[in-house]
């Protein structure tokens, strides 16, 4: 069986793999030439992903790269994995998918599947792409063609964690498109999860983002009430989650980050109001989460004032790029903002950062590109004023980090487990 997945970022890539590994021969797709370039020479560009897995699957001809969309003619299926951001005025932006689908039409052919992978509100599938699928074809969905959403699932780094493990929910625009696109995921995922439409799928996906998002911003306010009780937030989970039901851990943070959880909720809270309706605790969690890096500068102004010195010309630290732990995915990273805030007040902020080792160029914080991360030791880490740990990588060596720096200021409780002096560590 042939297939084509477009978009070959944090979704697309390993999804291709893990089809390829399944005997699916996979053409994957990509605007970008330089991604399609490293993939044919058997190299990977997520840090996770092991070039040898890619060149493996390139030499026994079960994948390659393309950005000639006309390949789509000779394939049963094409899977879309392409980003779904926020416009700068924070409404949906599922121009990428409708570009892909108006790239795709053309070389439709009878009895193709297609399916969206892409976080969106409900309806992008079904009506969105749908009308340009067919626009650009001159074929219908559901009779000449066939249409599904299949949301991803992806958890990068987690060993436990494989794209065949995870169960995968999926909607079809019709029965029998649903039958299609199960039998093509049955070949490469171990549980499927079918639902009755498209539309169920979408709002799945949303559903489970939501979920993160209000919760993260539930201890995220509940870090700050404590705080000031002189309650540590931190302490407090690790007894609540003793209970063996009926609660799950979430964690505070120094603000959201990444592709989704600060991005797909505002999906829904778009779509909502075309039927008149409100999402407050959708709002009300981005509000809360938004503040931390707020809350976290606040921190790092009391922390600083107790060694009797300012934000202003003081040199701080950031450790962790990334948005969470581990991963080099700094998309939407709340450090960039800690950046940004702790600059404007006057601060010289330079950051350590193992898997990010230069900033790339961002759309939102492009004048930090190029910068490059600090080198780990004992004259460079003690010559800082403070550091604040913004993600808490576990390559990190934290008891050399209390050693030698002289303020730490923690989003993370990364120096739980550390030998510190007091005075020397304070929680954000
Ligand atoms: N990263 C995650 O952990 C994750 C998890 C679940 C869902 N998602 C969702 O999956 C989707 C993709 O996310 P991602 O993290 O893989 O994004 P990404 O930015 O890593 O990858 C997207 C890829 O699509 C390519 N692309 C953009 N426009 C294209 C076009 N018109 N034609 C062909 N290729 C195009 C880009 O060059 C890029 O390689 C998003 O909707 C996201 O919300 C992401």
């Amino acid at each position: 069986m042939n297939i084509s997945v477009v978009g070959l970022g944090y979704v697309g890539l390993p999804l291709s793999l893990q089809f390829a590994r399944s005997c699916v021969t996979v053409l994957g797709l990509d605007v970008d030439a330089k991604k399609v370039r490293l993939l044919n020479e058997g190299q990977s560009y997520i840090n996770h992903i092991e070039p040898s897995t890619i060149a493996e699957l390139v030499t026994s001809g079960k994948f390659s790269a393309s950005t000639d969309f006309a390949g789509i003619k000779g394939v049963e299926a094409v899977i879309i994995c392409v980003p779904t951001p926020l416009t700068k005025n924070r409404e949906p932006d599922i121009s990428f998918v409708l570009d892909t689908g108006r790239a795709i039409a053309p070389h439709l052919t009878k009895g193709t599947l297609v399916v969206l992978e892409s976080t969106t509100y409900p309806g992008t599938t079904d009506t969105d792409l749908r009308m340009v699928l067919e626009e650009g074809s001159g074929l219908r969905a559901g009779i000449d063609f066939h249409l599904a959403f299949s949301p991803e699932r992806e958890d990068p780094v987690n060993q436990q964690s494989k794209v065949k493990l995870i169960p995968k929910v999926m909607g079809g625009y019709t029965p029998a498109c649903l039958d299609r696109a199960m039998a093509l995921y049955g070949k490469a995922i171990d549980t499927l999860v079918p639902v009755s439409s498209c539309c169920v799928a979408e709002a799945t996906k949303l559903l489970e983002n939501i979920f993160r998002s209000v919760n993260i911003a539930l201890v995220n306010e509940l870090k700050v009430v404590y705080g000031a009780m002189g309650i540590d937030i931190w302490e407090v989970i690790e007894a609540a989650k003793t209970k063996p039901f009926g609660y799950m851990p979430f964690y505070p943070g120094p603000g959201l980050g990444g592709h989704c959880i600060p991005i797909d909720p505002f999906y829904l809270t778009w779509k909502a109001r075309e039927y008149g309706q409100h999402t407050r605790f959708i709002e009300l969690a981005g509000e809360i989460n938004t503040r931390m890096p707020e809350h976290v500068v606040h921190q790092v102004g009391e922390a600083l004032n107790f060694h009797q010195k300012a934000i202003n010309g003081s040199k701080i630290l950031i450790i962790g790029l990334a948005y969470k732990p581990n991963v080099d995915d700094e998309r939407e990273s709340p450090s960039y903002v800690l950046m940004e805030l702790l600059s404007q007040r006057g601060a010289t902020v330079e950051y350590f950062d193992p898997y990010v080792p230069v900033i790339k160029p961002t759309r939102e914080h492009g004048h930090f590109a190029g910068q490059k991360s600090v080198d780990w030791n004992v004259g460079i880490i003690a010559s800082f004023d403070l550091v604040l740990i913004a993600t808490n990588h576990a390559c990190i060596d934290y008891q050399q980090l209390a050693d030698w720096a002289c303020c730490i200021v923690d989003t993370r409780n990364a120096m739980t487990a550390v030998r510190v002096s007091a005075g020397r560590v304070w929680k954000a």
